[in-house]
């Protein structure tokens, strides 16, 4: 096991409120000098996971480390994990350097830190005001400049988007990628996956307390795109075609097919070289967002994920080269 690493892991995690499966059975990890982004409708169970993590709340089952310790067992946890869940509140009548100077001797670093992170998230020019008349964003900064205190490996925020203007979030987008080129474990959770999309390396994807999908954003993103609908008036030949794509026509019209993961360009130009006459050539992709929703919407069980959206399972990969399509 080592000390210096901030794997988090989280295995085979449950909680229960009463009659409420908060989370359920979970199990995940997230890498060091990634951004992963922690996704799920509203009640999905992301705070509550959150707060397992850091000893906040105490498991029904299973377990959660970082760097293969409960956060409950490190000897000085504000320096391994920095965490922000939900929009933090401060005491109004309190400066922003006086929030951060209560919270150092806790944390175990000198005063000097202080106007540090409050120069890293760019709040040094009001470092002086009340924290009771920062805007959200400003709150938000505030935030995450308590998290950075002990120059932690790991950081764990809790929707920090919240609230952000769009400047705020391509702020925070650069901010957050800068943290994990520093080779720290960064892990944001939203219910939103287009305002994490363009910051995040990775996605764990939770609903009802349940995992639904983990993997690099760019996998996510291979599953949402590239299906194409392609009809034709002669059944055979379109056979014929789609499965020299990796396909068939659908059971319930054989005039029309679905191919995954192949684009229209391919598919327009297989017809060609057959000589079929096509009635429809469409590309069907779902989309990053439309695909987070299939995923996460009741009818999408655990195991099972999304009912299969396009292109996922052991699907055929395709014979033809990725150029253009894939970019
Ligand atoms: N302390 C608690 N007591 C009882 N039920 C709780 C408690 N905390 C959370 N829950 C319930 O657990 C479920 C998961 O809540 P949680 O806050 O973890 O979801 P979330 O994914 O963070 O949602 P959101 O996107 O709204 O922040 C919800 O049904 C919630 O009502
Ligand atoms: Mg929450």
């Amino acid at each position: 096991m080592s000390t210096a690493d901030g794997h988090v892991v989280v295995d085979h995690l449950s909680k229960r409120f009463g009659a409420v499966q908060a989370v359920d059975d979970l199990s995940f990890e997230v890498h060091p000098g990634r951004v992963t982004g922690f996704l799920g409708p509203n009640g999905a169970g992301k705070t509550t996971t959150l707060r397992m993590l850091l000893g906040l709340v105490r498991p029904t089952s299973g377990t959660a480390t970082v760097a293969g310790r409960r956060y409950t067992d490190i000897p000085h946890p504000a320096r391994v994990v920095g965490a922000a869940l939900e929009a933090a509140s401060f005491h109004p009548g309190r400066s922003a350097r006086d929030h951060l100077r209560v919270l150092a001797p806790q944390v175990g670093v000198p005063d000097s830190r202080c106007d540090e992170v409050l120069g890293i998230v760019g709040l040094s020019d009001v470092a002086d005001r009340r924290a009771g008349g920062f805007s959200l964003g400003m709150r938000q900064r505030l935030g995450l400049a308590t998290t950075l205190l002990g120059d932690p490996h790991v950081l764990v925020l809790d929707e920090p988007a919240n609230g952000l203007d769009p400047e705020g979030i391509a702020w925070l987008r650069a901010f957050l990628r800068h943290l994990a080129g520093e080779g720290r474990t960064v892990l944001v959770s939203s219910h939103v996956l287009s305002e994490v999309q363009q910051t995040v390396d990775d996605v764990v994807i939770i609903a009802r307390g349940r995992l639904v999908h983990a993997s690099p954003l760019a996998e996510l993103a291979r599953l949402a795109r590239r299906t194409v609908r392609v009809a034709s008036p002669d059944t055979a030949g379109l056979a014929r075609l789609a499965a020299v794509l990796g396909g068939a026509p659908t059971p319930a019209d054989p005039r029309v097919a679905l191919l995954d993961d192949v684009d229209t360009a391919t598919v327009g130009a297989a017809a060609h070289a057959a000589g079929l006459e096509l009635h429809e050539l469409a590309s069907r992709d779902v989309g990053l967002e439309d695909l987070f929703l299939q995923l996460t919407s009741d009818g999408a069980g655990p195991g099972a994920p999304g009912g299969a959206p396009p292109g996922s399972g052991a699907g055929p990969t395709s014979p033809t080269s990725t150029e253009g399509g894939a970019a």
